[in-house]
């Protein structure tokens, strides 16, 4: 069956050769030149699209002046932009790819002069790259052909000609580091795909093919908002991923965790994407040892205190990762006083009871009702400030004060990486005594406000019958001095 379909792919190729009317093959094959061998391959060839298709001529004349004459539109060996342009006169052609019976899209010549290799050439003449740097001239073959320089296992060598080579990418953009082919080879992506894993990612399942932009610029697929998406295209795809052992939830938990939120939502740059933990082009899970440094890059206090900690040592023995172990990895959510205790909430009760590791689970006690009375204390504290202000009285002073109180807080959920419960005290009591004092100024103020209330009462009642008597003693006068006139 497969041989038939060989030998009649074979005929449809001879056909086109031998017994079709174009002299260009047919002088051209007896030159036995290269271009004429693998053009005997290429996907063009086999939807009978010929040389003069590309490089224009007769290719009805069997006379070489006629044939490859100017007159006749011979162009000759197409150099620069003129290359692409001849791809393009087809691949830029709705009508014309249809004509072929294809279905191909026809924005690959308006997406490569647009993207980062649409740029000018060092030489200022023509962009970075033409069709043919990716795909070859002759014997070009669907990417999806084994065959293709741009078949997912070639791929990477193809961005790599340039990409890798230090020299040349230096004319253009010295900070541009040219690591990228050997660091990929050490990712899982890399391994497999150099083992013949066609679905792994490669360069343009990241990057794109024809539209690659600098990772700076916002529409670029590895942009650091783009990103997520980028990934999630393969690996919350269950189908996609059902023949691999892994879960594909990562992109849906990170999407509703805090650097998810903050990422997608904020467009605060400061928060991880995807890359941040895994690395660009070495992506990999990140290893037991390497999961703090990756989040101590971002969150230095913490990993800090983590590492001077008790729970340094404990860890590791246990190989336990520093960080996901309490926050995970993907879903991290808001971090609240409820990952702290021993209630079955928390994240201490997994490994301190009254009995396993008591110490630990005495501090943790201890740590909830500080953090707690902590922020009840600053709580009542603003209730009382705000009811004072809702009074008009003056009580800024009070007010600038709360705020070391709140920072103290935010100390203190830092200083929970200590995992020492004397240290943690001391925070905590920083902030409950500015509390308790920003406690007895408001309720001062608010007491103030109602002496002055009832001290304003008395004197309009002072004021009330002074008036009343006043009255009263003018209409005394008047009638005394209507009594005086009638008479
Ligand atoms: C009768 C033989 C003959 C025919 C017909 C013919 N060619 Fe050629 N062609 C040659 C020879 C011989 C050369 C190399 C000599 C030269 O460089 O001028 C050549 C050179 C070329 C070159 C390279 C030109 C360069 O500047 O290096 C191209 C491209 C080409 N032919 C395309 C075509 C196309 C397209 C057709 C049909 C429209 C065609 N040829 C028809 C014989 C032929
Ligand atoms: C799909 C378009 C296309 C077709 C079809 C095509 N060529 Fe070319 N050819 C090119 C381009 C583009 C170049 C320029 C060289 C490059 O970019 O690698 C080229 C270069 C050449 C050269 C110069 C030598 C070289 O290798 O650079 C010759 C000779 C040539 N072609 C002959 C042919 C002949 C003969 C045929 C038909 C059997 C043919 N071409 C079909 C696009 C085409
Ligand atoms: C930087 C390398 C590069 C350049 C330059 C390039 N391509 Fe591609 N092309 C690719 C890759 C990689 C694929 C594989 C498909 C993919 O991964 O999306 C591809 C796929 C294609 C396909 C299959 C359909 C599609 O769009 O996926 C066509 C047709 C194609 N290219 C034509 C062109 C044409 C025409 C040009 C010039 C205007 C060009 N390519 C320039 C890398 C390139
Ligand atoms: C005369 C029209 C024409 C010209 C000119 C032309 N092509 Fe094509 N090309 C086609 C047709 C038709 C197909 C087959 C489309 C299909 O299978 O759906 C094709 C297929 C391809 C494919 C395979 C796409 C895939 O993955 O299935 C690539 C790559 C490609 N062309 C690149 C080029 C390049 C590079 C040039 C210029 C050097 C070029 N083409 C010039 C008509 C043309
Ligand atoms: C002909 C050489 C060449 C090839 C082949 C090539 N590139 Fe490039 N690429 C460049 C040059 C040169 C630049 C730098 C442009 C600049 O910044 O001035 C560049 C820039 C880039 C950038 C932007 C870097 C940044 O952040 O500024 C990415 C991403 C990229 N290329 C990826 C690829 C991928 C993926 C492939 C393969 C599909 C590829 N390149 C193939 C030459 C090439
Ligand atoms: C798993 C996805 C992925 C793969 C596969 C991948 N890249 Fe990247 N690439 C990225 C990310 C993410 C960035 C950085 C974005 C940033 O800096 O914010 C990047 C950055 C780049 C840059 C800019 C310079 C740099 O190194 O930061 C170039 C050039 C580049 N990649 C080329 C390539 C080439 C060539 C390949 C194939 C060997 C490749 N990439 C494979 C995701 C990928
Ligand atoms: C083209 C599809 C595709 C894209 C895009 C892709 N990956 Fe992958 N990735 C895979 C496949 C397939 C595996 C192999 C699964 C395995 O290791 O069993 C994999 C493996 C991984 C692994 C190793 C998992 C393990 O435990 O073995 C990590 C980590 C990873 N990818 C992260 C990323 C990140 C981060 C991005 C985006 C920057 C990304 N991937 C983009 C397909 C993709
Ligand atoms: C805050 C850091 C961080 C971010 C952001 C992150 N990851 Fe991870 N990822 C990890 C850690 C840590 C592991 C290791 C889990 C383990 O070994 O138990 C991991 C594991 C993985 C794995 C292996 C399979 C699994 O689920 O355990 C894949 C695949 C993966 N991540 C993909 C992604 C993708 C895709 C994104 C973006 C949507 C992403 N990661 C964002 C830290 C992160
Ligand atoms: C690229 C920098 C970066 C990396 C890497 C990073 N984070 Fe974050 N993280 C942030 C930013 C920014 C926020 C604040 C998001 C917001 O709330 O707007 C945050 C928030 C958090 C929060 C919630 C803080 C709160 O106030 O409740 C926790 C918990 C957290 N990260 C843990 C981790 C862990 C664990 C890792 C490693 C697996 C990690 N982060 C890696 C930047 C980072
Ligand atoms: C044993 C459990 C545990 C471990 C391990 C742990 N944390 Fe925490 N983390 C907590 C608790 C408890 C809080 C405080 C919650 C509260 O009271 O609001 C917290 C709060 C945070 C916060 C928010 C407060 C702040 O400092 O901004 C960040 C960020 C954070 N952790 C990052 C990390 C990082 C990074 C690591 C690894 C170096 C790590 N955590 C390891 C339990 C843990
Ligand atoms: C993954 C298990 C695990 C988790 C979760 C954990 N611990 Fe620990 N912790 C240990 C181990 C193991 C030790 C060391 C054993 C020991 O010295 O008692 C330890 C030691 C301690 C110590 C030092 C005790 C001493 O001997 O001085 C304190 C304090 C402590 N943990 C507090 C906490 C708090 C608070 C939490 C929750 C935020 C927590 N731990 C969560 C495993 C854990």
């Amino acid at each position: 069956m497969k041989r038939l379909a060989a030998i009649s792919a074979l005929l449809v190729v001879c056909a086109s050769y031998s017994f079709g009317a174009d002299e260009c093959v047919k002088c051209h094959q007896l030159l036995g030149d290269k271009p004429t061998q693998l053009f005997k391959k290429d996907i063009h060839a086999s939807k009978g699209v010929s040389c003069a298709d590309c490089h224009g001529g007769n290719p009805r004349s069997d006379d070489m002046e006629r044939a490859m004459s100017k007159a006749a539109g011979f162009i000759g060996v197409p150099k620069g932009d003129a290359i692409s342009e001849a791809c393009a006169k087809c691949h830029a052609d709705e009508a014309k790819m249809k004509s072929y019976g294809s279905a191909l899209p026809v924005n690959q010549w308006k997406t490569l002069q647009t993207s980062v290799h649409g740029k000018l050439a060092v030489a200022g003449k023509e962009h970075i790259a033409q069709c043919t740097t990716c795909h070859g001239a002759h014997g070009i073959v669907s990417a999806k052909n084994p065959a293709s320089p741009v078949h997912p296992l070639n791929v990477v060598k193809t961005c790599a000609t340039c990409h890798s080579n230090a020299v040349y990418m230096r004319s253009y953009n010295p900070s541009l580091p040219v690591d990228q082919n050997e660091k990929y080879r050490t990712s899982v992506h890399g391994m497999r795909n150099a083992k013949g894993d066609t679905k792994v990612a490669e360069c343009a399942s990241c990057h794109g093919a024809h539209d690659i932009r600098s990772a700076k610029d916002l529409k670029s697929k590895v942009y650091a908002t783009n990103l997520p998406a980028t990934c999630g295209s393969c690996h919350s795809n269950a189908e996609y991923m059902k023949e691999y052992d892994i879960p594909t939830d990562q992109l849906e938990k990170f999407s509703s965790s805090v650097h998810g939120i903050a990422l997608l939502q904020k467009h605060d740059l400061g928060a991880p994407a995807c890359n941040s933990c895994h690395g660009n082009h070495a992506a990999t899970p990140p290893g037991v040892e390497s999961i703090s440094k990756v989040c101590g890059t971002c969150h230095a206090l913490n990993a800090d205190l983590f590492s001077a900690s008790p729970h340094k040592r404990a860890f590791d023995d246990l190989q336990l990762p520093e960080c996901e172990t309490c926050h995970g990895n993907h879903e991290i959510v808001a971090a609240t006083n409820e990952l702290l205790g021993t209630a079955p909430e928390a994240t201490c009760g997994r490994c301190h009871s009254e009995e396993d590791n008591a110490k630990g689970f005495q501090a943790a006690a201890l740590m909830r009702l500080l953090a707690d009375s902590l922020e009840s204390g600053e709580q009542q504290a603003q209730r009382l400030v705000d009811e004072a202000e809702q009074k008009g009285m003056e009580i800024s002073e009070a007010k600038y004060k709360l705020r070391d109180a709140r920072q103290a807080r935010l100390e203190a959920r830092t200083m929970v990486h200590a995992f020492d419960s004397d240290k943690f005290s001391d925070v905590i009591g920083k902030g409950l005594t500015v509390a308790s004092t920003v406690h007895g100024e408001a309720q001062a103020a608010v007491d103030e406000y109602y002496f002055r209330r009832v001290g304003l009462g008395i004197a309009t009642l002072i004021i009330s019958v002074l008036v009343v008597s006043l009255y009263l003693t003018i209409r005394r006068i008047e009638k005394k001095q209507q009594k005086a006139t009638v008479l």
